[in-house]
């Protein structure tokens, strides 16, 4: 039914047509149900459940520990909050090891969870997954250039496709992810010159993450954008907000009145 806000909700073929367009996709990360109704409510175009939140929110060192039980539970709170942006959730490190394997894991998270796509990482490494799950009616994104559940494999966290055969490769797997049909690809840590050449060169949109200014869309994590401090800051996050401060600060101040007596108020009393 094309009805309401329904007829207004983001779909694959909406980011699609944005780079037909020419319009820039943007994209953030939730994990929680307040904030992804804040994201939706700012038509944020994509709300990725990214599998940072094994980082950002659990605590873990690396994205490797998160289980399909932690990305079930994570997008099921953030598709309850979103009506209108397009949401797409990671499929976590082993869940996609083999194609049969992907296609259940990413329809529990479609079926279970309300996710609208699932992003996974890695170009010809998972070539056959990606085939599989797009044939059986999955939409897919891709993520290419560091890939976080990988990093130990390409050295740790840094810039990938520096090097001539690094790059081509890179662009390689870019091709080939367009041409299996992902709807976008997520380019992380990529040389800003190598973003733009792929950018130009495939027919899906390339979303940026410390890929520089030329990808169609950009993608943040959002306790990094709004200032929560974590051990590391990369040099691509902009804060927009010092969420770190501002909570601080409001502890602070709620203990001292509960010290002092002063919370709560007559007014705050029954
Ligand atoms: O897990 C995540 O948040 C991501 C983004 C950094 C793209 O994959």
């Amino acid at each position: 039914m094309l009805s309401g806000s329904k007829a207004m909700k983001i779909t694959v073929k909406t980011i699609r047509d944005k780079k037909k367009k020419k319009e820039r996709i943007t994209v953030l990360t939730a994990y929680d149900f307040p904030f992804a109704r804040i994201l939706d409510e700012q038509e944020m175009d994509v709300i990725l459940v990214g599998d940072s939140l094994g980082m950002v929110v659990l605590g873990y060192e690396s994205t490797v520990p998160v289980t399909m039980r932690h990305m079930l539970h994570h997008t099921q709170a953030v598709t309850r909050a979103v009506k209108k942006s397009l949401v797409v959730a990671d499929m976590p490190f082993g869940s996609y090891a083999a194609p049969d394997k992907s296609v259940r894991n990413a329809l529990r998270l479609i079926k279970e969870a309300g996710a609208d796509a699932v992003k996974v990482e890695g170009g010809k490494t998972v070539e056959a997954q990606i085939r599989k799950m797009i044939g059986s009616g999955i939409a897919v994104m891709g993520h290419l250039g560091m890939t976080p559940q990988t990093a130990g494999q390409l050295g740790g966290y840094r810039v990938q496709g520096r090097i001539k055969q690094q790059a081509d490769a890179l662009m390689r797997d870019a091709l080939l992810l367009d041409r299996l049909g992902v709807f976008a690809i997520v380019l992380e840590c990529v040389p800003a010159a190598l973003a733009r050449k792929i950018t130009r060169v495939v027919k899906c949109p390339t979303i940026g993450i410390g890929a520089g200014p030329s990808t169609d869309g950009q993608v943040l994590v959002l306790y990094d954008m709004l200032g929560v401090k974590s051990s590391v800051k990369p040099r691509f996050v902009r804060a927009y907000a010092n969420l770190e401060r501002t909570v601080k600060k409001a502890v602070r101040h709620y203990k001292e009145d509960v010290l002092g007596g002063k919370f709560p108020s007559k007014e705050e009393s029954f």
